[in-house]
């Protein structure tokens, strides 16, 4: 039996993720803020989950005898404006750092994290012949038109292709921002501790 520590238990996929590994026979820590950008205000926590917001939860307590670090919490959605980013930070970024410093403090050794598709930005576009090409950022005025393409130099849209595992990181809004920086964060820990992360695009 495993130990495992789940952050967003209450979350879409955090509730799946819980009832799995509970089918299994491992004993689950589930965790969860309940935060209102992703459950509205006064939402009640599922039986079971703990409701502690994790910018300021005593991790070190929640990590007594846990093996390994599942961890699903984050905001998540595209946010309305720059006044969004700092949320971001704090929820997915600062939240990912106190984890791996309290990991390292209580000598837990595995990290998965959920990361996301969007650490790609726009994915992989080729163009007539073929080719991979990285053409320009859509304008504003081609989304008002409801031109969602992106536009090679010659003004044909770009064919959209695979986007394969070793595409280059180029994220486009504050969440994706945020989630490679979680990957980030978890590389540099892995580098220096010796611990192991998977992290699921
Ligand atoms: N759903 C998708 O399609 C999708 C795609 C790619 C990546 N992901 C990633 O998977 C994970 C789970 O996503 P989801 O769709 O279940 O989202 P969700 O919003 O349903 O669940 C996330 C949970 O995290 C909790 N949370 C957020 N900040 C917190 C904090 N500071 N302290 C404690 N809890 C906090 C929220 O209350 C919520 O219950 C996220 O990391 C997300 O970035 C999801």
């Amino acid at each position: 039996m495993t130990r495992v520590l789940l952050t967003g238990a209450a979350g879409f996929i955090g509730s799946h993720i819980r009832s799995a590994l509970t089918e299994r026979g491992h004993d689950v820590v589930a965790v969860d803020g309940m935060i209102p950008a992703a459950h509205g205000s006064d939402a009640i926590a599922p039986d079971g989950v703990l409701v502690t917001n994790l910018r300021q939860a005593s991790l070190v307590e929640l990590l007594d005898g846990v093996d390994v670090v599942c961890h699903q919490a984050a905001r998540v959605g595209a946010g309305v404006d720059a006044r969004d980013a700092p949320d971001y930070a704090a929820d997915n970024d600062l939240v990912t750092a106190r984890l791996l410093a309290a990991m390292f403090e209580t000598r837990c050794q595995r990290m998965v994290l959920a990361s996301s598709m969007v650490v790609y930005g726009d994915g992989t576009y080729r163009d007539g012949l073929g080719a991979i090409v990285d053409p320009p950022a859509r304008s504003t005025a081609d989304l008002e038109a409801g031109r969602f393409e992106r536009y090679l130099p010659g003004g044909e849209p770009a064919a959209w292709a695979l986007t394969p595992e070793d595409a280059p990181v180029g994220p486009r809004s504050y969440y994706a921002a945020s989630k490679a920086a979680q990957e980030s964060y978890c590389r540099a820990w892995s580098l220096e501790t010796g611990g192991a992360v998977t992290a699921l695009r």
